[in-house]
């Protein structure tokens, strides 16, 4: 079972700016809340009760986020605001830590999952990039899906999903015999960070979302720096993949690419449009809109 997942959020976000500037872009609101709390959701929905989150000393206001705030909550209480004061209450259930570690040096994502070494020990872990948004809901969550193909097979599990062509170098890519079904997983054959267009392995990108055996710590203390001339992720689980199986997981679901503009944009209009109470009147709006 698992039950930690590692969050990576030290990045400076230059993609981002100028939003990013002085607040961290996780923090950038999507419809009515922060972009890093549907990863959160995401995570605990899938049976997570640990969050790891790699961090960085300009981003105190994610873990303030997710711990209580006695005055804001007094406040509230006095005013019988009692919707608002359930709503920053129960934003993780009381069953899920958040716990932080720091990355002091922007080393690349490898290193960021290195740093939280100590936190996990020797139990197998998820990881999730929280530039990507993937929606989930209760029926649908390809996380709890990975975990339980990691559950049945133990083979380490890299979500994937088909991207054009031309963006291939924007992206992890796998290697698969055989490209799998949605919501299946496949033993991969390899797996390359970045690769050049015109000689990537398929058009399976690593989407952000990983499950993996507490080992790949030990693999990542022996990575050297790799493309972008960073430690990269994908190059410890492609020296995994030389010792035991390593699957590839097609996702079923939809995913947004928060860290680029255009991405955040269509992210805020599909969660715009499904927000229980928001949506309706959202739609309307850009019904309305005279494009
Ligand atoms: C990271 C990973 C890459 C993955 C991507 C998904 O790259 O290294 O394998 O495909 O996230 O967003 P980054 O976007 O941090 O350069």
């Amino acid at each position: 079972m698992i039950k930690k997942a590692i969050l990576p959020v030290a990045g400076l976000g230059t993609r981002f700016l100028p939003a990013s500037k002085s607040i961290p872009k996780e923090m950038v609101t999507v419809v009515d809340r922060p972009a890093i709390e549907y990863v959160v959701k995401e995570a605990v929905q899938a049976g997570i009760e640990q969050i790891i989150l790699v961090t960085h000393s300009s981003k105190a206001s994610i873990e303030n986020y997710f711990d209580r705030n006695f005055e804001l909550e007094t406040t509230l209480e006095n005013k019988k605001k009692f919707d608002l004061l359930d709503e920053i209450t129960k934003i993780i259930p009381s069953n899920v830590s958040i716990v932080s570690v720091r990355q002091p040096q922007p080393l690349g994502l490898g290193h960021a999952v290195l740093c939280a070494k100590d936190v996990v020990g020797d139990e197998a872990f998820a990881v999730l990039l929280p530039d990507v948004l993937v929606k989930t809901n209760a029926e649908q969550n390809d996380l709890a899906r990975m975990i339980q193909h990691f559950d049945d097979s133990n083979a380490a599990q890299i979500m994937v999903e088909a991207v054009p062509d031309d963006l291939v170098d924007q992206y992890g890519i796998v290697d698969v015999k055989q490209a799998p079904a949605e919501g299946q997983s496949i033993v991969m054959q390899g797996i390359v960070e970045k690769p050049a267009i015109g000689t990537a392995p398929s058009n399976l990108s690593v989407v952000g979302r990983y499950v993996l055996p507490a080992k790949i710590m030990q693999l990542l203390q022996n990575t050297p720096k790799g493309a972008g001339n960073e430690i990269q992720l994908t190059d410890a689980i492609a020296a995994l993949q030389q010792t035991e199986n390593v699957e590839a997981y097609r996702m079923a679901g939809q995913t947004f690419d928060c860290g680029s503009k255009i991405g955040y944009l269509k992210a805020v209009l599909h969660y715009g449009v499904a927000h229980p109470k928001l949506g309706g009147e959202f739609k309307k709006m850009i019904k309305e809109l005279d494009l």
